[in-house]
């Protein structure tokens, strides 16, 4: 990603511009935890932000990566894991550039991370979690209802991602597991993605 767009990310931070930070883990992953629908093993947490969903996924014995390119809410995740007695691997990285040693994972959970980029960037975005999420794994995904046009976040309407996660590469579910609303004024359609 281009160093303009890492300032503009790591200035929202400084400046306490986070309008999306619900202060705990989404509800959405608590539903998808309680339903049964995940299973422990290899996840990612691309633009994982202060992280909440990490601590929970850890908490449920998954070996979570959690990625973001600024330092500050990573420190804190690092900080509140630590006091927790949890562990996670917790990396300061570029979502465009990112692989992990060991190659890909189980599942991603993707929340908040591909509605914060400019949609023409949405491409690149899609093909790193095409390559993230290994044959047979899940992508998690909460895609953005939002009532206006211009972002962050940037609407995600489903027929948006159904052109982005073809179904030569994923299998689609007949409609969303549920919808999350955010008090930012928008909502989440939560989607299990299966990767073929
Ligand atoms: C809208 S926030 C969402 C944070 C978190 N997922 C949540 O739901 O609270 C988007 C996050 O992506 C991070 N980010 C933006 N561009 C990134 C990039 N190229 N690589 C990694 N992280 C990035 C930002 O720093 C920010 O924490």
């Amino acid at each position: 990603m281009a160093t303009d767009q890492a300032n503009y990310w790591h200035q929202r931070w400084l400046e306490g511009k986070t309008g999306w930070d619900r202060g705990d883990a989404s509800p959405a992953l608590r539903r998808w935890l309680d339903a049964g629908h995940m299973t422990p093993g290899r996840i990612l947490v691309p633009g994982c932000g202060n992280g909440y969903e990490v601590d929970l996924l850890a908490a449920h014995g998954f070996s979570v990566t959690a990625l973001d390119i600024v330092p500050e809410p990573l420190a804190a995740l690092r900080e509140r894991l630590a006091a927790r007695g949890l562990t996670a691997d917790v990396v300061e990285g570029d979502v465009f550039t990112y692989m992990h040693p060991d190659g890909p994972f189980d599942a991603v959970y993707e929340q908040t991370c591909l509605c914060a980029f400019d949609p023409a960037l949405r491409p690149d975005y899609a093909e790193r979690l095409r390559q993230w999420v290994r044959p047979g794994g899940t992508l998690y995904a909460l895609f953005a209802q939002t009532p206006w046009r211009n972002g962050p976040p940037f609407h995600s309407s489903p027929e948006q991602m159904r052109a982005l996660f073809t179904d030569a590469d994923w299998i689609w579910p007949a409609e969303a597991d549920f919808t999350v609303p955010h008090e930012a004024g928008f909502h989440e359609l939560g989607y299990r993605l299966r990767r073929r």
